[in-house]
Order: C-alpha cells, then sequence, then structure tokens
C-alpha cells in the first residue's frame, strides 16, 4: 500500500529589519516544474470547496494570508492539514480527493501547480474516484 502522496514544505524566509520575503522556485522549494499559480480569496462564510482529484496535476498550496483547513483522501487513508502560515506550503500529488474548508476572512490560498489548467484532468464524481484510487493508491 501506497503512502497518501501529500505533505507539508518548510519555506525558509529570506528575512531582515524591513520584513518578510518567501520565494518559490522549481526544483529548489517546488517539486516540480510550475506552469500555473491561481488564488482562492474573498471567500464566503463558512463554504467548502474542492470536492475533486487530479490523474496527472501536482500542486503545492499556501496560505499567504490567513489560514484554512485540506481534508485529503487518497481511497485508503486521509490526513487533515491546517494552512495557517506563508512558511509553509502543502504538496498534493496525484488522485487525491481534497476538499478544503475553515476559510479565515483574510485567506489568501495560493495554489502552484505543475500543469495549465484542464479540465479533462478533474475527477469531480467520488464514485469514480474511489474507482480509480482503488487502482492507483493500493
Ligand atoms: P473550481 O474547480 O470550482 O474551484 P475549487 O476546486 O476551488 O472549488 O474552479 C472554479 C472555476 O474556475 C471553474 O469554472 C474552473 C475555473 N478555473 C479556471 O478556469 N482555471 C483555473 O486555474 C482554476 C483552478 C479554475
Amino acid at each position: 500500500m501506497k503512502p497518501l502522496d501529500a505533505h507539508t514544505l518548510e519555506f525558509g524566509s529570506l528575512g531582515d529589519e524591513r520584513g518578510q520575503l518567501i520565494s518559490l522556485e522549481t526544483v529548489a522549494q517546488i517539486p516540480f516544474q510550475i506552469n500555473r499559480v491561481y488564488f482562492i480569496y474573498a471567500n464566503r462564510d463558512g463554504v467548502r470547496r474542492g470536492f475533486h482529484a487530479h490523474r496527472k496535476l501536482k500542486q503545492v498550496a499556501v496560505c499567504v494570508n490567513g489560514a484554512c483547513k485540506f481534508d485529503l483522501f487518497d481511497g485508503v487513508e486521509k490526513k487533515t492539514i491546517n494552512l495557517d502560515l506563508p512558511t509553509k506550503g502543502l504538496y498534493i500529488g496525484n488522485v487525491i480527493w481534497r476538499e478544503i474548508y475553515d476559510f479565515s476572512p483574510n485567506c489568501v490560498l495560493m495554489v502552484i501547480a505543475s500543469e495549465i489548467y484542464d479540465e479533462t484532468d478533474y475527477i469531480r464524481d467520488y464514485e469514480q474516484f474511489m474507482e480509480l484510487a482503488r487502482r492507483f493508491n493500493s
């Protein structure tokens, strides 16, 4: 059985007396070639989003401001991650169902992705996810 292919990353801050700076580069901090970045912000109170997995896409999520939580599931193993610091990233591999919730009002969630947007890479149907996860993750 493969372990759940998601883990947190710790980013060093290049801070000095003026403030903080974090730089994220392909390979040094991000374990794939970066092809897209998107932001999720101004979420309505109590909202829960995600509800999908990806076939090929790999992502790193960072709360650059505020906090939110991720529930991850690979069909066997579950993990909850609290993203609450700009120095903390969450790497998510393939065929992992994710739900994102508990967004703080000021949350800006930045997601760094290995591929440009492709709707055919999404698995949005839970039964289809479980079917693929059984083959891919066990
Ligand atoms: P959606 O997948 O519903 O977001 P979440 O998984 O966080 O709930 O995305 C919302 C809309 O934005 C949907 O119509 C797809 C579109 N979208 C893009 O066009 N490009 C992107 O990079 C992303 C992530 C979404």
